[in-house]
């Protein structure tokens, strides 16, 4: 589904951030990456998503070759939603307005019933489609970030952080808006977060990263088991 080979990729000629990175998502997986701030978790998920583009390397999407497609071809033609870190709704537009924005490459007559679903699927939209984004909680907020993506109905969602700053309640919520968009639509889920433990408890697989290569890899379970990932990651619980 997600097939990263081999990919270089920086913000200037002189730097590398993303040093040669190999990273599979199989279809309707949920994978996490992990790793320490400034370690290249976004700028990996901006290369997948093609705001900037590798200087070497390959980015498979459904088989075919991507690397070199900018993002507005690969969310209206190649089948992804992404959801960036920070300003990910706009806080002056009201919920439906934002949903529309998301629906900016359907066809018209599309919209409202894409919107329809999406507020089934996430009741909480539903009863706030007047209220402007900046009214929303930090959870309401994200899962309208998660919906705005999901207007195009995207086979692919790369999220970046999407239970940063949420408490161990939201973050849940959150979470589980996702887990129920993959039951449901069957997307695959590639995202970056740092709340590893409960990533992990969703997550069909996790990478871990450091300083732009990947350190460890491996099945989500067996990694919420794995010395190494408890002592950088979990402080050492065992539960
Ligand atoms: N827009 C940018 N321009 C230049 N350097 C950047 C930019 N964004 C991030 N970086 C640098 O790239 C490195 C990796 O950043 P990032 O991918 O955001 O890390 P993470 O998401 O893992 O915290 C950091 O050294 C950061 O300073
Ligand atoms: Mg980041």
């Amino acid at each position: 589904m997600i097939e990263v080979r081999d990919v270089v990729a920086g913000y200037s000629r002189e730097v590398d951030i993303l040093k040669g990175i190999a990273l599979d998502a199989r279809e309707r997986e949920i994978v996490t990456l992990l790793g320490p701030n400034g370690c290249g978790k976004s700028t990996l998920l901006k290369t997948i998503a093609g705001f900037l583009l590798p200087r070497q390397g390959s980015i498979r999407l459904e088989g075919a070759e991507v690397a070199q497609r900018t993002a507005p071809d690969k969310v209206r033609h190649l089948g992804v939603g992404f959801v960036p870190q920070t300003e990910n709704v706009f806080s002056v537009l009201s919920v439906r307005e934002n949903l529309q924005v998301g629906g900016h490459y359907l066809p018209r007559d599309k919209v409202a019933a894409r919107m329809d679903e999406l507020c089934t699927l996430y009741p909480v939209l539903g009863r706030k489609l007047k209220s402007p984004a900046a009214a929303l909680s930090g959870g309401e907020r994200q899962i309208l970030a998660l919906a705005r993506a999901l207007m195009p109905r995207p086979r692919m969602l790369l999220l970046d952080e999407p239970s940063a700053g949420l408490s161990p309640k939201v973050l849940h919520e959150v979470f589980d808006a996702i887990v129920r968009v993959r039951e449901q639509e069957g997307v695959t889920v590639l995202m970056v977060e740092q709340n590893a433990m409960e990533a992990l408890r969703i997550s069909d697989r996790a990478y871990v990263l450091s300083m732009g290569q990947v350190a460890l890899e491996g099945r989500a379970a067996e990694l919420l088991r794995d010395p190494q990932m408890r002592a950088l990651y979990l402080g050492g619980r065992t539960q």
